[in-house]
Order: C-alpha cells, then structure tokens, then sequence
C-alpha cells in the first residue's frame, strides 16, 4: 500500500516536473494569431485551419514558418476579412511578411507592431484603418516595404520614420494625414506619390523653411 501510494506520488512528480521544464508559453505565436482570428469576421472561411489546439501554427494555411517553427509569414491579403488588428501580432518575432491588404479591417494599427523586428513587409493597403501611424513603427530596423494606402489614417507621420534606412518602398496615399511631409534620412527618396490623395498634408517639408509643428492643418 504505501509502496503504491510512494509510486504514484513519484508518478505525480514526474508528470509535474516534466510540465514545468517544458518551454513556457510553448505556443505564444500560435496565440497571438488565434486573437486575431477571434477579432476578424471570416465569411470566406479562410482561417478555418487555425487550430488553437495544435502545438504550433505551423500547418495552418496562410501561415509559413521558419525550421525552428516560429512564424515568419502571414498572407492574408484580399481574404475578406473584416474586423480590426490586435496587439498579440507584436509577439510574432520573427515575422518577415504581414500581408493584410485589400480587406475590409478597421480601427487602429497597433502600437505593438513596432515589436516585429524582423519584419521586412507591412502591408496594410486599402482597408478601413483609422488612427495614427504609430512612431513605434520606426523601431523595424529591417523594414523595406510600407504600404499603408487607401485606409483612413489621420494625424502627421511620424518624422521617426525617416530613420527606417532599409526602406525601399513606401505609400501613404489616400489617406487623411495631415502636417509637412518629412524629407530627411530614407525620405529622401520617395516621391510626392508615395503621399498624394492626403488633402491636409502640405509639402515636402522645406528643411528650415516650413517648420515640421506648424505645417499643415491638423486640426
Ligand atoms: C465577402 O463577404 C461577404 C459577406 O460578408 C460576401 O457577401 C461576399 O461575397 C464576399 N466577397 C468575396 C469576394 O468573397
Ligand atoms: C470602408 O467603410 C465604408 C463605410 O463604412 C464602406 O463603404 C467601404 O466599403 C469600406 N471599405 C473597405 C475597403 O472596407
């Protein structure tokens, strides 16, 4: 009896210490796309293979991951999907795509995505985003395409942004932003269409002539 009772508790042990020494939070990336699912209406069904239960996401279709299983894309694009963005996507480390364009997503472009330091691509074009541009994006050193056209953005771009020296592509158009345009560090390279279609928004800033904080209508 006590022999039996010795070996279950072992057996408990075992079990306890096994669970503990596994990796913790084992499926964070798998999580964090499973917020977004929870936050976007899919008529089309094309997140149907986003399986929370499965021990990483990496099967999931419209999701590609790298040999150690960590996520390094997301095509998503003209999926139909609406709803809006969640901040869990910062989580995704490793993340080189994020491929959201041409649906119908809304509300704002979490601060968080300033996390993805690896991402190359951030396509947000031609949905129904609203809000700022947030400056955290200017933390995604390896970023080299900026498409965040046709939404509804407001407010000035974040003069950060002209630090992101890996920028190839960047659109902004069709937009309601507002203040000077930045022309410094990889600005430097874009041309008015990468800003047109933005009523409120005046320039290219002349450096020294019109001032960053008063050009611009951003009332
Ligand atoms: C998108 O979803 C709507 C339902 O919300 C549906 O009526 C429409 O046909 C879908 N569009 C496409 C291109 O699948
Ligand atoms: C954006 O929202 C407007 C008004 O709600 C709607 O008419 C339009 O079709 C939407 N556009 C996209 C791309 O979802």
């Amino acid at each position: 009896m006590a022999i039996l009772a010795l070996y279950h508790l072992l057996g408990a042990v075992v079990v306890l210490s096994s669970w503990l020494s596994a990796p913790i939070n084992a499926n964070v990336e798998g999580d964090a796309l499973y917020a977004l699912r929870r936050a976007v209406k899919d008529p089309n069904n094309v997140l149907e293979s986003w399986d929370p239960t499965l021990v990483d996401p990496c099967t999931w279709f419209h999701v590609t991951c790298d040999g150690d299983n960590r996520v390094t894309r997301l095509d998503l694009g003209n999926a139909n999907l609406s709803g809006s963005l969640v901040a869990e996507l910062g989580k995704l480390e490793r993340l080189q795509y994020l491929e959201l364009y041409m649906n119908s997503l809304m509300g704002h472009i979490p601060k968080e995505l300033g996390g993805l330091k690896s991402l190359v691509s951030l396509d947000l074009y031609h949905n129904n985003l609203t809000g700022t541009i947030p400056s955290s994006l200017s933390r995604l050193s390896n970023l080299k395409f900026l498409r965040l056209n046709s939404n509804r953005l407001t407010g000035k771009i974040p003069r950060q942004l002209t630090k992101l020296g890996n920028l190839k592509i960047l659109d902004v158009s069709n937009n309601d932003l507002c203040g000077t345009i930045p022309t410094l560090g990889s600005f430097a390279k874009f041309s008015e269409d990468s800003f047109k279609n933005n009523p409120r928004l005046e320039g290219p800033e002349l450096m020294g002539f019109v001032r960053y904080d008063i050009g611009g209508s951003c009332n």
